[in-house]
């Protein structure tokens, strides 16, 4: 459709843009445009949309050549896009209109989705079309596909978008439906009725399908012991089976429900509550009163020849090198999911392996402690304790390896705790178009554990420890190479970067120079440690926490509260709306 317009970016300007993101949070997608816009030199400014004269404000208050819409609830006020060009960024092919997008994509089938970038108008979703990607769809949850396929094709079609709007020429295409080759379409908002499973009708696949076409946001409305849940979080099971509808075994998180053909294995659920926000949680922790008498089916993370089956922590071995998965749900890791990553992590130390690496999730690599379920415990102080405590017990299993060397590959994003994590290991690799967000601040000013005051130090010097822990922005894998927090980074494609992860951890691990190289490690950790006992960094880092978690301050418990229940923001923090910085100085 576009390829009459391609010599057009022959006319592309250098200069910079001033961009305002419009949008309703700042999540992945719109974390990722921000980075590589400003790779590109553009000036960026963000407003959350919270309503139509705040935008209008910000608007006026930044001036800008532009504004993108990365992640929108609402249409753009008609006083701003008359003004100024607003892209928006619509998760669906061109011609696909209204929201649940994805979820519609997800429920129908579809082989091939796409991204498309249109410039806001009076419809929704109608307005020019200045970009689009496609991509093949997979079959997997909406949050999966959000992270990973439309995170990469909204950055490519929002950088031809900018491209084509600095050329000062290129003339947008409007939508015509009578174009056989627009196929997308106006759909309604997807409602739980469209969403509902039938336990004695719905196949495997279908239960599969409509749960992951809700996952992330909103789930799926049914019934479990009486009561009204949502259900995210599930996956397949192979061989457990009984009677549909039936709960028929129970595993860590998760708990495992027959269907006419097989089962079904669901993480995670939110109780229904008609009077308040509810916490997304474990299922076996929400609905552990009802399941005394359903077994606990464990499996051997060391042996496991299928994936069709519910598993967070798992290792494959090759040779001397072994590679350990960890797949928590949003990438968070309550106390108990830290001792059992600590525990496996420990056994495989004491194979003869020479290299271990911590492969992460696919999405999420880690973000830090389980904020959600220490919201929901009895203290939610003593619960953050024993979390911070359990994930410094597995950094400190990690630091103090002396028979293996070890790898953190990065195959998704970090942040807070989860990023120094990885940085406890020997190298630190992530794939190309990895964020890290290697700050604990966002959270109320939460000072932070997991060694980082010992690890950071070790990667990157004073000042740029100090512009770390206070700059709140994201930070891309290519940003991170070059500050030196992380050792390389390389390829965008998953496959290719587990490819080259395994290069790399077999020729460590084949190296003639190993020993020297094991020797080498043992004897800077030993130098580490009288020069400063670990303990003694872990002691410094806790007094803090402890101030954040009992002290008088409570803007962790604040924060945190906010974050889990997503309370929608009253207002755009300083540090991202940088209009609004700019307006307060000119008023002192
Ligand atoms: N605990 C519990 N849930 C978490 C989490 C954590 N540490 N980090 C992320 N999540 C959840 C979010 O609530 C969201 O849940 P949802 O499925 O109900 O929507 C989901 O993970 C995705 O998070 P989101 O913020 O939409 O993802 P993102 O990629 O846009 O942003 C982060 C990633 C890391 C910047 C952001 O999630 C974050 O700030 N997390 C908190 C990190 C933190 O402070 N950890 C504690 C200190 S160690």
């Amino acid at each position: 459709m576009f390829e009459c317009f391609h010599n057009f970016e022959f006319f592309r300007q250098t200069t910079s843009l001033k961009i305002l993101f419009l949008t309703h949070s700042f999540n992945s997608l719109a974390q990722r445009l921000y980075v590589e816009l400003m790779r590109c030199g553009h000036d960026i400014s963000i407003e959350f949309d919270i309503n139509d004269s705040v935008t209008q404000q910000a608007a006026e208050l930044f001036q800008p050549d532009l504004i993108i819409a990365p992640f929108l609830k609402r249409a753009i006020p008609e006083v701003v896009w008359r003004i100024f060009t607003c892209f928006v960024v619509h998760p669906g092919i061109i011609g696909d209109r209204g929201p649940s997008a994805l979820d519609w994509a997800i429920m129908k089938g579809h082989q091939e989705w796409g991204v498309t970038v249109l410039q806001a108008n009076a419809e929704m979703d109608a307005g020019d079309i200045w970009a689009a990607e496609k991509f093949p769809m997979r079959f997997t949850t909406k949050s999966s596909l959000y992270r990973r396929e439309v995170v990469e094709a909204a950055t490519a079609a929002v950088l031809t978008a900018v491209r084509r709007f600095q050329s000062g020429i290129f003339k947008p295409i409007s939508l015509d439906y009578s174009r056989s080759d627009i196929l997308g379409r106006v759909h309604v908002p997807m409602r739980q009725f469209d969403r509902s499973i039938d336990w004695q009708r719905d196949s495997t696949l279908a239960i599969l399908t409509k749960i992951h076409a809700a996952d992330g946001f909103p789930g799926v409305l049914d019934t479990l012991f009486g009561q009204s849940y949502y259900l995210f979080d599930a996956c397949s099971e192979r061989y457990l089976t009984d009677k549909p509808g039936t709960i028929v075994a129970k595993r860590n998180n998760a708990i495992c429900r027959a269907t006419v053909d097989g089962a079904v294995w669901i993480g995670h659920l939110k109780p229904k509550n008609d009077t308040g926000p509810a916490l997304k949680l474990a299922a076996t922790t929400v609905l552990q009163d009802y399941l005394t008498d359903i077994p606990e089916v464990s499996y051997d993370p060391f042996y496991m020849p299928f994936d069709d089956t519910y598993r967070d922590i798992w290792f494959e071995q090759q040779g001397s090198v072994s590679y350990l998965y960890f797949e928590f749900y949003n990438g968070a890791m309550d106390s108990r999911q830290c001792k059992r990553l600590r525990d496996a992590y420990l056994k495989a130390t004491e194979s003869d392996v020479r290299v271990i690496v911590l492969m992460g999730g696919a999405d999420f690599w880690s973000n830090g402690i389980h904020l959600n379920h220490i919201e929901n415990a009895i203290s939610p102080a003593d619960e953050s304790w024993r979390n911070i405590n359990a994930m410094n017990d597995l950094v400190h299993a990690i630091i103090t390896t002396d028979h293996q060397l070890t790898i953190a590959a990065l195959q998704g994003n970090a942040g807070a705790g989860g990023v120094f994590l990885s940085l406890a290991a020997d190298y630190v690799f992530a794939r190309e178009s990895v964020i890290l967000n290697p700050h604990y601040k966002n959270m109320g000013n939460l000072y932070g554990s997991e060694y980082w005051t010992y690890l950071l130090p070790r990667r990157v010097n004073e000042s740029q420890v100090k512009s770390i822990m206070q700059n709140r922005f994201p930070i891309s894998a290519l940003e991170a190479r070059a500050s030196g927090l992380i050792d390389d980074c390389f390829a965008v494609n998953r496959e290719d970067f587990k490819k080259k992860i395994r290069c790399v951890a077999e020729a460590i691990a084949t190296d003639p120079g190993f020993p020297e190289l094991l020797t080498k490690k043992q004897c800077q950790r030993r130098v580490d440690e009288r020069t400063k006992a670990l303990q003694e960094y872990r002691n410094e880092e806790l007094n803090q926490m402890q101030l954040n978690f009992y002290g008088f301050d409570p803007s962790y418990h604040v924060a945190r509260y906010h974050f889990v229940y997503k309370i929608p923001h009253g207002w755009t923090p300083r540090y991202l709306a940088k209009h609004r910085a700019l307006k307060s100085a000119k008023l002192i």
